[in-house]
């Protein structure tokens, strides 16, 4: 499964792109402003760090508008991956814009038949919002379930990228499902790495190493 960052911190972001742990990077229009920056200036920022796909969000909610919106923020970098929103308009954006060869991730999905639509309309990714699923009580992972089979029975090739992913546990289940990509926010993929039997462990050996004298060098 192929990590992207859900962020648009550029220091978070070299941070785990340092180690090797970012295939990509996802932003919306809540993130820049949580950055405080200019969007086209971040991005740019974003995709000479990063070389997999950056998703840049169109703010626009009418069809030509996006397409406009589109086609500039495709033009920040090659690896600019357009984000739409799941509604007709985005739908048609969607067509129009992977047929002019650009990546698109359609956003905002919160059912099969959603994600169906997507796939049909050519996008490169469909983004499956786990997190705010869950917080109505219904479960976010099974809808991811439910795509990968539908793209599996046809054969799309549109990518499944489980977004709105909360905990580390997400993470895990959505790999075990299939999903192609997951974007976490960097404390979800740090948190990845804790256990408490690793702390426990750790500190013993610790305890042991000084007691024993033990130095390596
Ligand atoms: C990523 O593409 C989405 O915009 C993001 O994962 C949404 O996450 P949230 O539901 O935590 O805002």
């Amino acid at each position: 499964m192929k990590f992207f960052v859900d962020t648009a911190d550029i220091d978070a972001i070299r941070e785990l792109n340092d180690l090797g742990m970012v295939d990509g990077v996802t932003t919306n229009p809540s993130l820049i402003k949580k950055s405080g920056r200019d969007i086209l200036e971040v991005t740019k920022e974003i995709c000479d760090l990063v070389s997999g796909p950056v998703s840049a969000e169109v703010v626009a909610t009418e069809a030509d508008a996006m397409i406009a919106e589109g086609r500039r923020l495709a033009e920040i970098a090659e690896n600019i991956a357009v984000k739409v929103p799941l509604t007709w308009d985005g739908l048609k954006a969607c067509k129009t814009l992977s047929d002019e060869g650009r990546m698109v991730n359609v956003t905002l999905c919160f059912s099969a038949n959603q994600a169906l639509l997507a796939a049909k309309a050519g996008a490169t990714f469909i983004s499956p919002f786990i997190g705010r699923l869950d917080d109505l009580n219904i479960d976010g992972m099974e809808l991811i379930a439910d795509i990968r089979e539908i793209y599996d029975n046809y054969g799309f090739e549109t990518q499944i990228l489980a977004a709105s992913i909360r905990t580390a546990n997400h993470m895990s289940d959505a790999a075990k499902i299939g999903a192609d990509v997951a974007t976490a926010p960097p404390a979800v993929i740090k948190a990845m790495a804790n256990h408490v039997l690793t702390d426990k462990g750790l500190a013993q050996f610790v305890k042991d190493a000084a007691d024993a004298g033990i130095k390596i060098v």
